[in-house]
């Protein structure tokens, strides 16, 4: 069995961009391997957060996790601040890694570049996600494709230090990157990625948002004037960023899709999808009402931080031991 390793950030308004691309591959993947999910609150914190939301939020996405299919009888899933070990390997990572490649990465250019002065937590991000993987002997990580860079600084890292402490010091993970889904546009700029953080809120589809809501987002969401119902990602960037999220949650493929409205017009066919990102979104919204109401989250993620602690500090030993650290 491999092991999986994933994570999100604790930040409201996650989307059907974060659902397609990360969330339900997470749920596919349980059946199979050994999987660890964890809301990563240490990350969240390289761009200060009001402490109310931050902690709100720590619960509202354990509570999706769980709401969207994970099952916590077979997978782990556990807050990154309730397993000390991902600091404190981030430490010893921090040492073998180097300022060069740090600076290279894209993620810290294009987030440093909108501020005065570069916050070192930005800085180190990648390290933190490195050892957040490398802590679980991780064989398997899914992610969109925005975290490549990462991975691959993750995996450099490892056999790095691999080399200079011995094989089987950290286990080479691999990054498996979605294709369905992997790429949600915004709804108003289907040249831009779908994201939690941009203002116009029709830009997205929050997976708590409401059927009103929905349903404006997606009959304004951008088009052309063309009117053909047609998979164009050049020429017709919104059609076709509208007819992937159709066919991503129904299963239908787009060339089914594209068959099925031909001769119709975009706003029947806008009318259709708002009724099949409903009949997705609901059982979800339902689910999350149920896990927040049964007041099972604090033991789920009590028990599911002690599971993750356990193969931690395994780990951490192995480490500390090559390095010649401790008594
Ligand atoms: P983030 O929103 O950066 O915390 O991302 C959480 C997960 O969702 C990561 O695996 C991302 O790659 C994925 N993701 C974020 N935005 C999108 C999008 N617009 N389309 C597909 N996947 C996304
Ligand atoms: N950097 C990831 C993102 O922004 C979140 C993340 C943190 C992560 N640690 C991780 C993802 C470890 C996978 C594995 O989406």
């Amino acid at each position: 069995m491999k092991r999986v390793f994933s994570g999100i950030q604790p930040t409201g308004n996650i989307h059907i961009g974060n659902y397609l691309g990360a969330l339900k591959q997470f749920v596919e993947l349980q059946d199979e391997d050994e999987c660890v999910y964890c809301i990563v609150d240490l990350h969240a914190i390289t761009v200060p957060k009001d402490p109310k939301e931050l902690r709100e939020n720590i619960r509202s996405v354990a509570a999706l996790y769980l709401a969207v299919g994970i099952d916590p009888e077979k997978s782990i899933v556990f807050v990154q601040s309730d397993v000390s070990g991902h600091a404190e390997l981030s430490w010893i990572l921090t040492c073998s890694s180097y300022t060069g490649e740090l600076s290279r990465m894209t993620q810290f250019k294009q987030k440093s570049r909108e501020k005065e002065s570069a916050p070192t937590g930005l800085f180190m991000y990648p390290v933190l996600m490195a050892s957040d993987i490398l802590l679980y002997d991780t064989n398997i990580v899914p992610v969109g494709d925005d975290q490549k860079q990462h991975i691959e600084l993750t995996r450099d890292l490892a056999v790095r230090i691999n080399g200079k402490y011995g094989e089987g010091t950290l286990v080479v993970p691999e990054g498996k990157y979605m294709k369905s889904g992997a790429r949600i546009m915004a709804l108003d700029d289907p040249t831009s990625k779908m994201s939690k953080s941009a203002e116009n809120e029709y830009s997205r589809i929050s997976l708590m948002d409401t059927p009103n809501k929905i349903k404006k987002a997606i009959m304004r969401a951008t088009t052309d004037s063309d009117g053909e119902i047609r998979y164009d990602v050049e020429n017709k960037p919104g059609v076709s960023n509208l007819l992937s999220i159709y066919s991503a949650f129904s299963g239908i493929p787009v060339e089914k899709l594209e068959e099925t409205y031909r001769g119709s017009g975009y706003g029947d066919f806008k009318k259709d999808l708002v009724e099949v990102v409903m009949e997705a979104v609901t059982p979800i919204q339902q689910k999350y009402r149920d896990v927040m109401e049964s007041g099972e989250l604090d033991t789920i993620l009590k028990e599911g931080a002690e599971k993750a602690d356990a193969i931690a500090e395994k780990t951490l030993r192995r480490v500390k031991e090559r390095f010649g650290l401790g008594r």
